[in-house]
């Protein structure tokens, strides 16, 4: 087993998943403005370090991307962020792209930057203890995108940031997000979502990225949040296996959902439904962000003051999220 192998299981095994706390100031601000809570560095460490020094790290979150004032900061405790999470047993990782800016030439497309001067940036987080990466490419969806160009120039981008976080001894999370705006059916998310995964692969095999020592972060295959054609979860889950099943070489060890915009409930209960009916041998879990985090955050806002109540809140999800990861969640013990 490659040592990159390693640190991908250790991230995924046994039904541990992913908390994308990776969101860039901007995306952070409009997320604790929302709850009426200032946008300041004390603050956003406060709100992170709660969730890293939760109980349900040591059983559930098996690794957590960062964002890169979060990955130089200190702890209360005087430990490094990286430090703190490595402390219980999870693994640091930290987002290495710089954004998604306007594609030239297709100018309501988005290309995703970050590959100018990242090797040497990759090296500075290998010594501040990250041991995976995360790179996203977003896609918008409709009859006539994503375009070839969007396509091809993504998966290019993803393919050489994949290479050289193997090369500095980091997994890197390969996440192309076909997003879910729009009023498309999940047919048409299916048939986009697939070629835009296959031309990862093979992008990925051209830049000979060792797929044993990466995890992929698809989104699942869903109805457009406009389509009035919505599909059930059981379609969803059927559907989103269908569309991994053809387009996911089989020695990559594993696949970590993002959420997307799904609701809580939702994207927990189409995990449990991928895992019941999974019949491949990749193991499926849950690298979520909005999922796992903004029940805890509204708490939160109510008494700044009250970390156990938000760090509660924060348990049960990671717990709820975990067990779908094995296909054991039901209503019950969600509402329990
Ligand atoms: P969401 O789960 O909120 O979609 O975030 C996951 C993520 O990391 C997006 O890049």
């Amino acid at each position: 087993m490659s040592e990159l192998n390693k640190i991908a299981l250790k991230i995924i095994c046994n039904g541990k998943g992913i908390l994308a706390a990776d969101e860039s100031n901007g995306t952070m601000t409009k997320r604790l403005e929302a709850v009426s809570v200032a946008s300041t560095p004390e603050n956003r460490l406060l709100f992170r370090e709660m969730l890293f020094s939760s109980e349900a790290m040591k059983d559930c979150i098996g690794g957590v991307i960062l964002y890169d004032e979060t990955i130089k900061q200190t702890s209360s405790s005087g430990k490094s962020i990286p430090d703190l999470i490595s402390s219980v047993g999870s693994v640091a990782g930290i987002k290495v792209d710089t954004g998604a800016k306007d594609l030239a030439n297709s100018s309501e497309e988005k290309i995703t930057e970050g590959l100018d001067g990242l090797r040497e940036r990759l090296k500075k987080y290998y010594e501040l203890g990250a041991r995976f990466t995360k790179w996203r490419s977003v896609y918008i969806i409709n009859k006539k995108f994503p375009s070839k160009l969007s396509i091809n120039s993504n998966a290019h981008a993803l393919a050489r940031y994949a290479a050289l976080v193997q090369e500095n001894g980091m997994v890197p999370i390969v996440e192309p997000e076909v997003l879910m705006d729009g009023d498309h059916d999940a047919e048409l998310c299916l048939i986009k979502t697939s070629e835009v995964i296959k031309k990862c692969f093979e992008e990925l095999v051209l830049n000979k990225v060792d797929l044993s020592g990466i995890i992929l972060k698809p989104n699942m295959i869903l109805a457009g949040n406009k389509s009035k054609n919505k599909i059930s979860n059981e379609e969803v889950s059927q559907k989103t296996i269908e569309c991994l099943k053809k387009s996911v070489p089989s020695e990559v060890p594993g696949i970590a959902f993002l959420s997307g915009g799904q609701s809580d409930i939702e994207a927990t209960e189409n995990l449990n439904l991928i895992n019941k009916n999974n019949n491949t041998n990749f193991i499926m879990t849950y690298s979520y962000g909005r999922a796992l985090q903004q029940s805890a955050l509204k708490i939160w806002s109510k008494n700044t003051k009250d970390i156990k109540a938000t760090q509660n809140t924060f348990n049960h999800r990671a717990k709820m999220c975990t067990l779908a990861a094995q296909g054991k969640w039901s209503i019950e013990l969600e509402n329990k």
